[in-house]
């Protein structure tokens, strides 16, 4: 399908008027891939989609709330943008900031970004800020800031920004051709989990679909207060996009949970790598390790029997795996030059 500003595709749904001047790089509309499944799938006859957010504009699922954060902070005339990030908020900020022509701050946990994320942002220009601190830490600084100083916040507590990833929900219903049994996706923030939620509720609403998804959020296990029941003041998963101790949308995820009749639990770090690798040289699809908690926890689920047979699941992958090239080099060994020579290299290439 031509990809349209989201905005566009789903202006009717969106709180925009003609007047909001649409700051767009053609972000959402990305494909919900059909997944072969990991055996426990296929035996039971339960089909996989993953959601392929790594195919936005600047690869994460962020740009679907960007868009409208940015255009409806131009529009009440902000000159600047701030946001607190573990990396794919500031990318896109950055991003959509510089096609608006105003400037974006960002502040960040120092030593926690991963290296595409920080690339991104310091080439579209943004000015960066590292603290010793945590991504916690850094949201209460952002959000401080933004009210003393004239600058618009874009994080997900930025209501608009949940407007626009509630889209999400709309694409699947589409593309399905009607709601999946579960929805399962990381959770860090908790903006996500609350949008996909607000999109469901939405549709059900409006007569769209008679019944929603249950949703199935994931936290790492050195990340997950909302498992726990408490904030975690020092959060540690090789999931840094989801290294996240104190929530901002808590409330609504445990609403998001309960009215679903979903869950959300806790994985390891070993089961984010495990589902990580097998998107990657299973089914061809390279995302970040927060992206893979999806399949992580679905995996759990298929394992203990609570994926009742014939059921479609769909697995929000929210970011692309070149953000993190990091952990693939730490993960996976590369291997030592070999002579020039086409012997040698038949060789090691297994071919003799
Ligand atoms: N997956 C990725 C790749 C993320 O970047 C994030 C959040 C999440 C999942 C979790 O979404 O916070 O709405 O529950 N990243 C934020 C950031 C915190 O700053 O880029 P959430």
């Amino acid at each position: 399908m031509l990809r349209r500003p989201l905005i566009e595709r789903y202006r009717d749904r969106l709180p925009v008027t003609e007047k909001t001047p649409v700051v767009s790089l053609l972000e959402g509309s990305t494909p919900l891939v059909p997944l072969k499944g990991p055996p426990e799938a296929r035996e039971r006859g339960v089909q996989l989609f993953a959601k392929y957010e790594g195919l936005n504009p600047t690869a994460s699922f962020k740009d679907r709330g960007m868009t409208l954060a940015v255009s409806k902070a131009v529009e009440e005339g902000a000159q600047a943008v701030a946001a607190a990030s573990t990396g794919n908020t500031s990318a896109s900020a950055a991003a959509y900031a510089a096609r608006a022509g105003i400037k974006a701050i960002v502040v960040l946990p120092a030593g926690y970004v991963a290296l595409g994320k920080l690339a991104q942002t310091l080439v579209h220009g943004a000015r960066i800020i590292q603290i010793e601190g945590n991504f916690d830490a850094a949201l209460g600084i952002v959000r401080a800031l933004t009210e003393r100083y004239p600058v618009a916040l874009v994080n997900s507590i930025n209501p608009y920004r949940l407007e626009g990833q509630k889209t999400i929900a709309f694409e699947v219903v589409e593309d399905l051709g009607g709601p999946p049994d579960f929805h399962a996706l990381p959770v860090g923030n908790a903006g996500n989990i609350t949008a996909h939620w607000k999109g469901y509720r939405e549709l059900l609403a409006e007569g769209r679909v008679t019944q929603a998804p249950r949703m199935l959020g994931f936290q790492a296990e050195g990340a997950a207060p909302i498992v726990k029941g408490h904030p975690v003041e020092k959060p540690e998963t090789v999931a840094t996009a989801i290294r996240i101790g104190n929530p901002a949308s808590w409330k609504r995820a445990l609403a998001a949970r309960d009215e679903s009749g979903g869950a959300i639990e806790a994985v390891s770090d070993d089961e984010i790598l495990a589902a990580w690798r097998y998107l990657a040289s299973e089914e061809g699809l390279f995302v970040e390790p927060a992206s893979a908690a999806s399949l992580a926890g679905v995996w759990r689920w298929l394992k203990s029997g609570r994926i009742p047979e014939g059921s479609r699941v769909v697995l929000t992958l929210t970011g692309h795996g070149l953000k993190d090239p990091g952990t693939a080099e730490r993960e996976v060994k590369l291997p030592e030059p070999v002579p020039a020579e086409v012997e040698a290299v038949a060789a090691a290439a297994g071919l003799l």
